[in-house]
Order: C-alpha cells, then sequence, then structure tokens
C-alpha cells in the first residue's frame, strides 16, 4: 500500500524504483537496485558505514527515507571507478595506506573522505578526524584514513 515509483539519478545512470513511504535510501540501493557496495552498521544514524553522497553532498543512507532522494543525484561506492576500472583518487589512497582492515566500514569512509576534501575539512589532521568521525572503524584505521585523506588532498 502507497508504494510509489521515484526517479532518480545513480552513479550517472537514471533510475526508477518503485518505494514505500518508510523505504530508506539504504534499502532501495541495496535490495531494489542490487546495489549492495552500500552497508548497513548500525541502521539508526551512528556507524556511517551506510554513507553515500546525496546532490553531492554525504547522508547516512540508513536516515534517508528514498522518496527524499527522489530527482536526485546519489554516488554510491560503485561509482566512483572509472568505466575502464581505474580506481578513484580516494580509492587508491586507501589502498596504498592500508586505511582499512576488514574493509565494512570502508565504501562509507571513502564516500566520507570525498566529501571532506570537497567541503573544504582536510586542511590539517584535527580537522579531517573531526569530519570523519561519524564513520567508525572497528578496526580502528583512523590514523591511516587521516593518511589517505591528506595524501588526496595534497
Ligand atoms: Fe547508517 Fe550506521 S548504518 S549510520
Amino acid at each position: 500500500a502507497d508504494a510509489r515509483t521515484i526517479a532518480l539519478t545513480v552513479n550517472g545512470t537514471r533510475r526508477h524504483v518503485t518505494v514505500e513511504p518508510r523505504t530508506t535510501l539504504v534499502e532501495a540501493l541495496r535490495d531494489t537496485l542490487g546495489l549492495t557496495g552500500t552497508k548497513i552498521g548500525c541502521n539508526q544514524g551512528q556507524c556511517g558505514a551506510c554513507t553515500v553522497l546525496m546532490g553531492g553532498t554525504r547522508v547516512n543512507s540508513c536516515l534517508t527515507l528514498a522518496v527524499m532522494a527522489e530527482g536526485t543525484e546519489i554516488v554510491t561506492v560503485e561509482g566512483l571507478a572509472d568505466p575502464t576500472g581505474d580506481l578513484h583518487p580516494m580509492q587508491a589512497a586507501f589502498a596504498e595506506n592500508d586505511a582499512f582492515q576488514c574493509g565494512y566500514c570502508t565504501p562509507g569512509q571513502i564516500l566520507s573522505a570525498i566529501a571532506c576534501i570537497e567541503e573544504g575539512h582536510a586542511n590539517d589532521a584535527v580537522e579531517i578526524r573531526e569530519y570523519m568521525s561519524g564513520n567508525l572503524c572497528r578496526c580502528g584505521a583512523y590514523p591511516n584514513i587521516v593518511a589517505a585523506i591528506e595524501q588526496v588532498r595534497d
């Protein structure tokens, strides 16, 4: 009941998804569009595993209703590498700096890291840590994540 179809752009491609009023963006991405790179950790806005870009701004997709994404441009981790398979510079920097261990938080970390630089919050390590504080890493890769961001910034 009350399902409706919305149009949005995901990783540069126009998509249509049929969602319920309560369907979250991460559910629409993972379950309807099959884009399982975006992870669900806490499902309540506290871990950042579900971070995506919506209209260029990072959002927790577990807290964002799918209907709120109507007409917007969404970027997920699947949209970062170029079509030839070359990694996005931030993906390459995460790999070079060992900025992950188990990798579960990594897609969200990378989207936040990209937003950190684009929004001008990567001026020093303290600022980076503050901006990235909503993206938790149980493995404690924080110093290497900061190093990866600094590498891309420079
Ligand atoms: Fe969305 Fe944790 S799953 S913030």
